[in-house]
């Protein structure tokens, strides 16, 4: 398998969860997307028309991401994993891929949600990324999907 990242946010712990552990069954590196303002709760409280969610969702707006991942280059396939957020990836997933040259790289991204599914998030977001990112495959887990589930995904894409 080609070296592998495993990049993901997560604002309150479950998709970190998911992450950690397809990490450690594909064998990939793991990479936290933080932002530089790190989300308190009133931040992320959807039902407050003016919390920072909502302001960063209806303005579009790029949210800042704290660190880089060193060894880029020498890796073949990002996974990319994020709480749905508004039925699609939070901007700062939409900030992370436009932050790094993914030419001739794969990315699949991964998603956890409250009920939500992926869906068609990849066509999306899309548009509001420059430059080329072939997202070869999309996938909502379930916190209580096994590490077989999550290999066998990891390896159908590497
Ligand atoms: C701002 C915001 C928007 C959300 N929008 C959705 C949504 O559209 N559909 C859904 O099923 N869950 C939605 N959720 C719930 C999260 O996707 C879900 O709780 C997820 O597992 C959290 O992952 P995390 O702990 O890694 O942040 C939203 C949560 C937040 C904070």
């Amino acid at each position: 398998m080609e070296k592998a990242i495993v990049a993901y946010f997560s604002a309150s712990g479950v998709t970190a969860k998911v992450a950690e552990r397809l990490a450690r069954v594909s064998g990939a590196e793991l990479f936290e997307i933080k932002p530089e303002q790190p989300y308190t709760e009133k931040d992320l409280n959807w039902t407050n028309p003016v919390a920072r969610c909502n302001r960063e969702k209806i303005g579009r707006k790029d949210v800042p991401i704290k660190d880089r991942i060193e060894d880029f280059d020498g890796c073949g396939v990002i996974f990319v994993g994020f709480p749905i957020w508004y039925y699609s990836a939070p901007n700062i997933i939409v900030t992370f891929l436009k932050s790094y040259d993914f030419t001739g790289k794969k990315v699949a991204l991964f998603a956890t949600s409250g009920g939500s599914d992926i869906g068609r998030t990849a066509e999306k977001i899309r548009p509001l990324i420059s430059g080329s990112v072939d997202i070869v495959a999309s996938k909502l887990f379930k916190p209580a999907d096994g590490d077989d589930v999550l290999a066998e995904w990891a390896e159908s894409i590497a």
